[in-house]
């Protein structure tokens, strides 16, 4: 904690010079590091991330106007000034400010208030940004847990993830629960398996033999200001739907009706049709209404959807619907002109990966003697799957997992929503000086010799904490 009690001090002071006042409280947020469940959690399955060290921390004092008034420490967020009682957020542009918006509006709009207190509010926040370790969702978590105490009301952990999560989507990208829920509900010493629907929180004792490393591929990504992200929950969506009212199952039996995919297809099919299609959002729920398991439901999907790209006047015929319609009632609005849809990969990818969280954790519990080979190969599966079939990777991740993987690393992946960002490798922990060391040098090193500056790239991370609020410095 002697970094962190340093951090308020410096932040206190900051806070007098800007706001000439003294702080009331503080509140901390982590970010987190996506172990594995890449990309499953808006279909409703269960993922496995830990909370990281790195956090946001902001400053507050509370105060009898109207005004919000929000500033940064680092320099590149300029100063932001609204009226708590007239919240706009700005979807055409993921400005820093927008993200405390998101945690704001969605306290104020639980309980149905409709004028806020004002506030003065120093950000402090030292998540690397756009690097998949959820900078984003850390502040609208804290921006949410400062609104609360402001209030002076009270919600559980879960409450405020949930809350959290759903104002998030003010800024225009459709995520899960998982950023959000191990924000507020992480705790030191142990990763959590998240589940959804309802929510709730696992602990899940990694191996003490080894150490989870996070490396930064310097690629950035911001999933608010590209629609790669939207995309592929409109993918997973429509994935959701087409098999049943489209797909082979709707010819039947073609093996003879003899075999056993045959006539369990034949059931699933009476059943998905007793079941309200548009009703039906998430892969997750499609499987439990079956009563199948995520190995049959492989099958379904090899099975049901084509690999070649669906493309918008095929989905429409499938689901009996209007190009407006499907504009209007399942895309969002920066994913109305995509031409191509890949159901099918993006399909396998949940499924397979949805079974990897479960097979992680088993392993976890059962310790077994080989547990950071089996983990590790886990991991390299999600990371293959992710690059090949749900396509959120990029050259310098997959050039960063082989470097990994090449200085011993048993397992490593892309981590949070991809596409740039960050890695997550499993390394025994008594190769770890050497791997970071050879890492640095293989990925980071500049070609006039000179190491890349960022000291932030390369380290290894524990489980941390979740999100507080402290009352003085
Ligand atoms: C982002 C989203 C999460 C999750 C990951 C990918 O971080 O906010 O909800 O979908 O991407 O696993």
């Amino acid at each position: 904690m002697p970094v962190l009690y340093d951090r308020l001090l410096k932040l206190k002071e900051m806070f007098n010079s800007k706001f000439g006042s003294i702080p009331k409280f503080y509140v901390r947020a982590p970010g987190r590091v996506n172990i594995i469940g890449e990309h499953i959690d808006y279909c409703g399955y269960s993922v496995l991330p830990m909370a990281v060290e790195q956090d946001v921390l902001i400053a507050v004092e509370p105060v009898k106007t109207y005004a919000l008034q929000l500033a940064n420490t680092n320099p590149l967020y300029p100063d932001f000034s609204t009226s708590a009682n007239n919240i706009q957020i700005d979807k055409t542009k993921p400005l820093w400010h927008n993200y405390f918006l998101c945690g704001l509006k969605g306290i104020q709009e639980h309980f149905g208030l409709s004028n806020l207190t004002g506030m003065n509010c120093l950000v402090d926040g030292n998540i690397p940004p756009s690097s998949g370790l959820s900078s984003s969702s850390a502040l609208v978590c804290c921006a949410g847990l400062v609104t609360l105490t402001v209030l002076g009301r009270n919600l559980s952990k879960v409450e405020l993830a949930e809350i959290c999560a759903k104002s998030e989507r003010y800024i225009g990208t459709e995520g899960g629960g998982m950023d959000q829920s191990i924000s507020f509900l992480a705790e030191e010493g142990t990763a959590k398996l998240i589940e959804f629907s309802p929510l709730r929180a696992t602990d899940v004792k990694l191996p003490s033999g080894a150490v989870f490393v996070i490396a930064n591929s310097c690629v950035e990504m911001n999933k608010a200001a590209t629609s790669h992200f939207n995309i592929r929950v409109m993918e997973c969506r429509l994935a959701a739907k087409i098999p049943f009212l489209c797909g082979g199952l709707q010819t039947g039996c073609w093996n003879s009706g003899v075999c056993h995919l045959c006539i369990l297809f034949g059931e699933l099919l009476a059943k998905y049709k007793s079941l309200q299609w548009d009703k039906v959002l998430r892969l997750e729920e499609v499987q439990a209404k079956l009563g199948i398991s995520l190995e049959e439901m492989l099958l379904v999907t090899e099975d049901a959807l084509h690999p070649e790209p669906y493309n918008p006047e095929e989905i429409c015929r499938c689901l009996g619907i209007s190009l407006e319609e499907l504009r209007t009632q399942i895309l969002s609005p920066n994913t109305q002109d995509v031409l191509i849809f890949k159901l099918y990969q993006r399909a396998k990818h949940v499924y397979s990966e949805a079974a990897r969280v479960l097979q992680f954790k088993k392993i976890c519990e059962e310790a077994p003697e080989n547990m950071v080979q089996l983990l590790g190969e886990l991991m390299n599966q999600s990371h293959m799957s992710c690059r090949d079939m749900y396509e959120c990777s990029c050259p310098e991740l997959d050039q960063l997992v082989d470097i990994c993987r090449k200085f011993g690393a048993q397992g490593s992946r892309l981590t949070g929503a991809g596409w740039g960002g960050c890695t997550v490798s499993i390394v025994p922990a008594d190769k770890l000086p050497s791997f970071l060391a050879n890492v640095h040098k293989a990925y980071y090193q500049r070609s006039d010799g000179s190491l890349a500056p960022e000291k932030q790239s390369l380290f290894a991370t524990k489980p941390g904490g979740g999100a507080l609020v402290f009352l003085e410095a």
